[in-house]
């Protein structure tokens, strides 16, 4: 595991977003895998930057998104598609039909879940996932449960989950109580993983994830055992590892 830290957010987005240029420019047909919430925005923001600038080039990118808000629709302004496309989608020359997030608006969940499932594997996995963490160690949105799973499932989303994702949403009762996510196994199956933290209040969840006991209780846990994970992080963040 390679851990980066920077001194502030700033410097934090920019060597996520310098790991996650290299993968373009090393491999431009490759496929990311991409993550919502607010850690990743500062390096979205750098790879249009360098895009307007002529330094990356999108056009044989394929994406696939850790997740999405089950009876979210894409044009949602809460939806994860939709947070896709204002960050980095509309930006770049990305084929935004080469750009996947699982269907919100699937009723069925085992429909929506093999459908993804089958998209994942149709474009050859995931070359590089990126990653954000929630304070109770989920990625993507595999909540703390008593197993790993393995493939895209259905979740409901923990009482701690609601109340941090609330800040995005009107009032807390219009936060969906569930989503659709990549499970552990399709996200331990990427080729490289980049997992990236800011602030003082992830300090605690990164020692606890990356040094602690791996348990599907820390479901970040698991990436203790990936062979190619890099960590970027600010300095708050990083202030609980030993
Ligand atoms: C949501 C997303 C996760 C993300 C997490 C942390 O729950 N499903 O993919 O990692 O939020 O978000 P933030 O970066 O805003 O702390």
């Amino acid at each position: 595991m390679k851990i980066y830290c920077g001194k502030d957010y700033k410097e934090m987005s920019r060597i996520a977003a310098k790991i996650i240029a290299a993968q373009i420019i090393m491999k431009p047909d490759c496929v990311l895998g991409l993550a919502t919430g607010s850690t990743p925005v500062g390096a979205y923001e750098n790879l249009v930057e360098w895009y307007k600038q002529g330094d990356l080039d999108f056009s044989q990118v394929t994406s696939v998104n850790l997740d999405e808000y089950r009876g979210l629709s894409g044009d949602n302004d809460q939806s994860y598609r939709y947070f896709m496309n204002k960050n980095l989608f509309d930006h770049v020359n990305i084929d935004k039909s080469r750009t996947f997030v699982p269907n919100g608006l699937e009723p069925d969940s085992g429909k929506a879940c093999s459908e993804y499932d089958g998209i994942i594997e149709s474009v050859g996995g995931v070359d590089l996932q990126l990653l954000g963490i929630g304070h109770n160690g989920h990625i993507g949105f595999n909540e703390p449960a008593d197993e790993f799973c393995k493939g895209t499932h259905c979740v409901d989303l923990t009482a701690s989950t609601i109340e941090a994702n609330k800040r995005f949403f009107e009032k807390e009762e219009d936060v969906p109580r569930q989503a659709y996510t990549m499970g552990i196994g399709t996200i331990m199956k990427a080729k490289k993983i980049l997992l990236v933290a800011s602030g003082a209040d992830k300090a605690e969840i990164i020692a606890k994830s990356l040094t602690g006991p791996v348990t599907p209780q820390v479901p970040a846990s698991i990436l203790q055992f990936h062979n190619d994970v890099t960590v970027v992080c600010d300095e708050a963040a990083f202030s609980k590892l030993k």
